[in-house]
């Protein structure tokens, strides 16, 4: 059984002309960012670079009709290697980008997981939440078919990860709160799933004690810009533990029942994962109240000061500062979406369902559902 998976080289720099330098960014480079990321850290530096900002290309979390046109913009120029500076959309197209392709995405999900590499890739994380900067998935809305899924190869690890906490000083709020529960939910999944390892759970659990201690500072220090930025670095390391961890362990039902609530009603991707995030854990707990359920709720109480009996009201006492919880139909979800969101889980979710802690099956979705409506 593999124990951790660990292909990118992780470095880290205090600024972005430190990286520039080392990594002696110019010619045949193409950056992959958005504007607003790139010009304020970058455009001082004149790194003789072709540019593609992703924000030309569409809003919102990355669809296979997006990833295709910036495909076919990027053939136009020479290039060795890509440089992807930005959050989950901007990594997970690069990914896509960094593979020998001649057809379209779904000729690449049908050829999953044999694909393969076109020139070096290296990710650059500017939010705290995916760590897909360490992980072989893209995650993309496949518009023709309703919902996002996983395009998953080894050919998509990048060959460095590079964490810049300066990237992070301006973080909105929005974007903080939703890909730092991101990374919360990565890091509990992956602790309970049934392919975690001592050594996934050991980011796995540490990344919780750092995300969770991050919070419960900021909420006291009431939110501030300045607390959040101060907190910068210790959240993208945290997120990239978490990153290492479901590399390995993989995500669970969060993810899996999040995915069409996100891709069809266009919740933020760590925001329909908290929409679902406790209800699943209750769940798991009432199917099976010992195991790493048991240990996980224990460290949760630890690390939030309260007993175990209460830790998921606890936790979302203190979430719902960063990211108020909002039930399902306040999305626009109404009651008879809920068996269609459920037959999704179950026809397109294997994968993730996969990892679950104990298997849910169709009635146990819909219940589910039901309770978070
Ligand atoms: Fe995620």
């Amino acid at each position: 059984m593999i124990q951790l998976i660990f292909k990118p080289s992780v470095c880290k720099f205090s600024t972005c002309r430190e990286f520039a330098e080392e990594f002696k960014i110019g010619e045949g480079d193409l950056v992959l960012s958005n504007e607003y990321i790139y010009k304020p850290y970058f455009d001082g530096l004149n790194l003789p670079v072709t540019t593609v900002f992703q924000e030309k290309f569409g809003t919102g979390e990355p669809t296979d009709v997006m990833v295709e046109t910036i495909m076919a913009q990027a053939k136009k120029t020479k290039y060795k290697r890509i440089i992807a500076i930005g959050g989950g959309t901007v990594v997970d197209i690069a990914k896509v980008l960094s593979l020998k392709s001649e057809g379209n995405v779904d000729d690449l999900y049908a050829k999953m997981p044999n694909l393969e590499r076109d020139c070096e890739l290296v990710i650059v994380p500017t939010t705290c939440g995916t760590g897909s900067e360490v992980t072989n998935l893209s995650i993309l809305n496949r518009t023709r078919l309703g919902t996002k899924m996983g395009l998953v190869s080894d050919a998509m690890f990048a060959d460095y990860a590079v964490l810049v906490p300066e990237l992070l000083q301006n973080l909105p709020l929005g974007v903080f709160a939703t890909s730092s529960i991101d990374a919360l939910v990565h890091a509990v999944e992956s602790s309970l799933s049934p392919k975690a390892t001592a050594y996934t759970k050991l980011f796995g659990y540490k990344a919780i004690e750092m995300i969770l201690q991050g919070f419960r500072k900021i909420v006291a220090a009431g939110n501030t810009k300045e607390s959040r930025a101060e907190a910068a670095e210790n959240f993208l390391i945290a997120s990239n533990f978490a990153g290492l961890a479901f590399g390995t362990a993989g995500c669970a039902a969060v993810h899996a029942m999040a995915y069409p609530l996100g891709g069809v009603f266009h919740v933020a991707h760590g925001e329909s994962n908290y929409a679902l995030f406790t209800g699943v854990l209750k769940n798991y707990q009432q199917i099976q109240d010992s195991g790493e359920i048991r240990v996980m709720n224990e460290y949760l109480a630890s690390q939030l000061g309260c007993s175990v009996d209460v830790v998921y009201e606890e936790l979302e006492k203190l979430l719902n500062n960063i990211l108020p919880k909002k039930p399902l139909h306040e999305y626009g979800v109404k009651e008879d979406d809920l068996q269609v969101m459920t037959d999704s889980v179950i026809k397109t979710q294997g994968r993730l369902m996969a990892n679950s802690f104990v298997p849910l099956d169709e009635a146990c979705i819909l219940k589910i559902y039901s309770e978070l409506y």
